[in-house]
């Protein structure tokens, strides 16, 4: 996703971008672990591949979302908005999280795959509990990170702040 950040509409409209991207695929593995408890045996296979996929979303779109974050937005906001120093440790832990989260549902997933055929065994359970855990941490982080930081390079950074921010951001992804 960060590939896309040089696109004309500009550097930060396309990080909101990443967030309705990453919220569409929230809502898409929400389906997922739901058809796969209640749709059953026929549909099994289908919903697996669902779930597998909204899985390698976020491994690949989110993880790197969330790295551009650790290394350029939030050191930036530290620096330049002081007051938002706990609540980007907090944003910081709830990626640890998400994180530890996903290797936990891919674990679940492939220890489900292999005792496909007595769902819904131990594994479907744990692998849907851990799996609503993460869509709602997942959504509220999005929010919460939307309505602090994101919010906040409208309305706390100087020009020439926002400037440098999105120097920042363009140099971190072309690097990459
Ligand atoms: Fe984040
Ligand atoms: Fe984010």
């Amino acid at each position: 996703m960060t590939g896309s950040l040089s696109k004309p509409k500009g550097t930060l409209a396309c990080l909101t971008e990443e967030h309705a991207e990453i919220d569409r695929e929230v809502h898409r593995l929400e389906e997922a672990l739901f058809k796969l408890r209640y749709e059953g045996k026929n549909s099994l296979g289908k919903n697996l591949k669902e779930l597998h996929e909204t899985l390698e979303f976020f491994e690949t779109n989110l993880v790197s979302h969330m790295a551009l974050e650790e290394d350029v937005l939030f050191p930036f906001f530290r620096r330049h908005v002081p007051k938002l120093e706990s609540l980007i440790l907090l944003l910081g832990s709830e990626h640890e999280n998400l994180k530890k989260d996903l290797d936990r549902m891919k674990v679940f997933l492939a220890d489900f795959s292999r005792r496909r055929t007595s769902p819904p065994g131990e594994a479907l359970e744990r692998l849907k509990e851990k799996g609503m855990y993460f869509v709602y941490l997942l959504r509220s982080h999005l929010h919460v990170e939307g309505e602090s930081v994101y919010r906040a390079i409208e309305k706390e950074l100087r020009r020439d702040e926002k400037k440098e921010l999105v120097r920042r951001i363009e140099l971190y992804a072309g690097q990459r």
